[in-house]
């Protein structure tokens, strides 16, 4: 008690002076630049004040600090770093052909390069895009769904058309699907920037990032404005929840759910994302997985405080999501041998340094676009499945975007959890399903081709033709069509040769499109080039990467051996509804090589590691 209050007391009496940075360059701020921005009223958009960083202190929820040369760096509302140069036409256009002609509308080279319909996957379960959008969204984030629902929503009229800001995706008269329906035109608008909130004269384009580029959780461990959200409830270390008939959710509340019918007692999860389903998902098993790991630490150190449990509980949290990433979605993706090779993963179980202090975190623009790719082999409908794996129900899943109800009714989640490792995903490079491709956000827009719009924002975003990325990855010049059919395959050369004057004018979300799967590999080999490269900046750039030994709070030898057992069978098993039996490795589909095994045989963590000595 006396303690605590000189404490507090110190607290109150010692001034902090936090230090302002410009959100663009990452560089301190000049008294004569405070004024200016003061005077220009770009002050709090272009800026931001980070409070003085200690060594030893750990992970910021807000991100800053992490570098300790550039602390400003890895927070919110920064940019991108370019892998390539931009390609704009004009100065902030869109690209155009090499012989200067407009390219071919978005619309019309989806259309020619993936059909509609059904397909299934040979080997990935529904699990891979569900982690994949879900992890996706710890670092990268694309507001422009939010904007054009809620800011400019006339991008599809005479007057919209002429608005800068607005980038619709138009439609050919002759569409397969809209020469019937009369829609001609889809919302869409163009990414903000730091050019458009006045916080730069640099000219080329800087599009914003509102997630931290760190994998830390931030839909668990919430910020807004960089203040965490109080979703701690400063008892046990442990986070809000709520329990309705038996099933423990984040608290729901007034979150964003613009899409979900009005109707009585549907869940919207109040300070958590409710944007997609397996989003919506992995945040439940997550929020939950923080209080698991609590009330066990809680076990193992009945003497730790409110603070001990919780920064550590979120820690392991925090390592658990990267380890899974690394070590078990990227490793079933492109091959672990693929990632030691490339400095990724380490061979052993030991700690690996990877820390480069002249780096940051920051993820690149091109990651924030191909990882679209991941749509194409996204289900269209999930299916529901009881402990046996019988089909009980189906859910169309774009149907819970921005519409956490259904997933609270009944045993949904259930049934939604079984189908999540069961399912196979959709087939790689072959089409798209319907509702990605003209639904979209149902109860919200007409229509929507989320497709296309990928393809859209890689113009949008002023990414290099893909050949230039072909050079960047395998250092491969492609000069002639035939040239491409060595990663191509024949046919869908013939299509590009017809919606593309030159190679170089392909853009590269349509080269992802349509080259042909890496062996010993689940996706296209530019596509795990450019995917590697920014998530190894980041692995780089993370000063409490959970697999250095000298960060703060580092884990023992010993920790890190439980962390190494983070697995989506691991975490469905120990916070999942109702899951007694799993395949090892969830990603991969139910096989003699991957069958399904009892929970008793998934390890688990052994809590006693955290047992302090005396
Ligand atoms: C969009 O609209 C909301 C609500 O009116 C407003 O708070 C927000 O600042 C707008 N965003 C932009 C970027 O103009
Ligand atoms: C506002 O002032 C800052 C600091 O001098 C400057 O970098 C920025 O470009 C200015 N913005 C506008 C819109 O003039
Ligand atoms: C969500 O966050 C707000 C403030 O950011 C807080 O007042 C509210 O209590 C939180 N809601 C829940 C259910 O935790
Ligand atoms: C999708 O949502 C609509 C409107 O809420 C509803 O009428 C329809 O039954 C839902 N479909 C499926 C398959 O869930
Ligand atoms: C575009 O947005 C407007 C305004 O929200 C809406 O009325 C219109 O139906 C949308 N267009 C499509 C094709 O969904």
């Amino acid at each position: 008690m006396m303690l605590k209050s000189i404490f507090g007391l110190f607290c109150c009496v010692q001034v902090i002076y936090a230090v302002r940075y410009h959100r663009f360059s990452g560089e301190r701020v000049t008294p004569s630049e405070l004024e200016a921005y003061r005077a220009n009223n770009t002050l709090a958009k272009c800026t931001i004040d980070v409070t003085p960083c200690k060594k030893s202190e750990r992970r910021r929820l807000d991100g800053s600090c992490n570098s300790l040369k550039n602390p400003s760096r890895g927070t919110v509302t920064v940019p991108h770093h370019r892998v390539l140069p931009a390609a704009y036409y004009n100065g902030n256009q869109e690209r155009r052909s090499v012989s200067g002609k407009p390219l071919k509308l978005p619309r019309e080279i989806r259309t020619s390069l993936l059909c509609e319909g059904i397909s299934v996957n040979e080997h990935l379960t529904s699990a891979v895009p569900g982690f994949g959008i879900f992890s996706f969204g710890d670092v990268g984030t694309v507001h422009d769904i939010k904007f054009f629902m809620d800011n400019k929503t006339d991008c599809c009229t005479e007057k919209g058309q002429k608005d800068f800001l607005c980038a619709p995706n138009l439609i050919p008269e002759d569409d397969p699907v809209h020469r019937f329906s009369g829609i001609r035109c889809m919302n869409l608008t163009r990414p903000l920037d730091f050019q458009y909130f006045g916080c730069t004269k640099d000219p080329v384009p800087a599009p914003i990032e509102e997630a931290t580029a760190v994998y830390d959780l931030s839909a668990i461990y919430i910020i807004e404005d960089n203040v965490g959200v109080p979703v701690r409830t400063n008892k046990g270390g442990e986070l809000f929840v709520e329990v309705d008939n038996g099933i423990v959710w984040p608290p729901s509340g007034k979150g964003y759910c613009p899409a979900t019918p009005a109707k009585a007692g549907q869940k919207c999860f109040e300070n958590y994302s409710n944007a997609l389903l397996p989003v919506q998902m992995f945040a439940v098993w997550f929020v939950r997985h923080h209080n698991y790991l609590a009330k066990n630490l809680a076990k193992v150190n009945p003497t730790w405080t409110d603070d001990q449990i919780y920064f550590t509980a979120r820690d392991i949290n925090i390592a658990y999501v990267q380890e899974m990433l690394v070590y078990q979605f990227l490793a079933t993706l492109v091959g672990k041998d693929d990632l030691v090779k490339s400095g990724l993963a380490s061979d052993d179980t030991g700690f690996r340094e990877t820390y480069d202090p002249s780096a940051y975190p920051q993820i690149t623009l091109e990651f924030v676009i191909i990882y679209r790719w991941f749509h194409l082999i996204q289900n269209g409908v999930a299916k529901m499945l009881d402990g046996e794996g019988n089909y009980v129900s189906e859910h169309r899943v774009v149907n819970s975007t921005f519409n956490a109800g259904f997933l609270g009714e009944d045993d949904n989640i259930v049934y939604l959890t079984q189908g999540l490792f069961r399912q196979e995903a959709a087939k790689a490079n072959t089409g798209v399903h319907p509702d990605m491709a003209e639904l979209g956000l149902p109860n919200l827009q007409l229509a929507t081709d989320i497709i296309t719009s990928d393809l859209h924002k890689n113009r949008l975003f002023g990414l290099r033709p893909y050949v230039d990325y072909v050079k960047f990855c395998f250092d491969e010049d492609v000069e002639t069509f035939d040239d491409l059919k060595k990663r191509i395959p024949a046919d869908k050369v013939s299509i590009l040769r017809d919606l593309y004057e030159d190679p170089k004018d392909i853009d590269l979300m349509a080269g992802l499109w349509t080259e042909k799967i890496a062996k010993n590999a689940h996706i296209p080999p530019t596509l795990g080039c450019l995917l590697k490269d920014s998530i190894h900046r980041t692995i780089k750039g993370d000063r409490h990467w959970y697999e250095r030994s000298k960060r703060p709070h580092a884990f023992t030898y010993d920790q890190l051996q439980e962390i190494r057992k983070a697995s989506l069978a691991n975490l469905l098993c120990a916070v999942g509804d109702k899951v007694e039996k799993v395949q090892k490795n969830a990603f991969l589909q139910i096989s003699k090589k991957n069958p399904l095994v009892s929970c008793k045989e998934i390890p688990k963590i052994n809590f006693k590691k955290w047992a302090q000595k005396c």
